[in-house]
């Protein structure tokens, strides 16, 4: 039996270096590489009730992260342009668990687009609906 401490764990593992999973059970990819989601930057300290989901540094252009903690998923699809989706996949509600070029769920096969949540591949029947967000002092928040 995988207790929820011991799957925050293993999500911590597959993150890497300081990826704070255990807190936001991360789960982010790039294009060749994996990328730790590390909320505690500037703005995490900042307040003001945005709820930061990565450092910018942290998502790579043309992929995303997970931040299984905020039910979202944090894309960069070009350089300096950021999305947010939720991360609960619209086929029967796994969480997707990679980005790669395409945001991955890996329970049934899913892939949505990162530049704007939509279906790429199913058996998932709609897009991942998008989340406002902002960007400030080098950090992704929820807005
Ligand atoms: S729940 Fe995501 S593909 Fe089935």
């Amino acid at each position: 039996m995988t207790t929820e401490l011991g799957r925050r764990t293993v999500l911590a593992s597959a993150c890497g270096i300081a990826c704070g999973a255990a807190l936001t059970g991360c789960a982010g990819y790039g294009p060749g590489r994996a990328t730790p989601a590390t909320p505690g930057t500037p703005a995490a300290a900042a307040g003001g009730g945005a709820i930061p989901l990565a450092a910018v540094a942290d998502i790579p252009v043309g992929g995303g992260v997970v931040v299984a903690a905020q039910d979202t998923v944090v894309t960069q699809p070009v350089e300096g342009e950021f999305k947010a989706f939720t991360a609960t996949c619209t086929h029967q509600g796994c969480l997707v668990a990679t980005v790669t070029d395409t945001i991955n769920c890996v329970c049934h096969g899913s892939t949505f687009a990162v530049a704007d949540g939509s279906v790429v591949a199913g058996p998932a029947p709609a897009p991942l609906a998008e989340k406002a967000i902002t960007v400030a002092d080098g950090a992704v928040l929820l807005a």
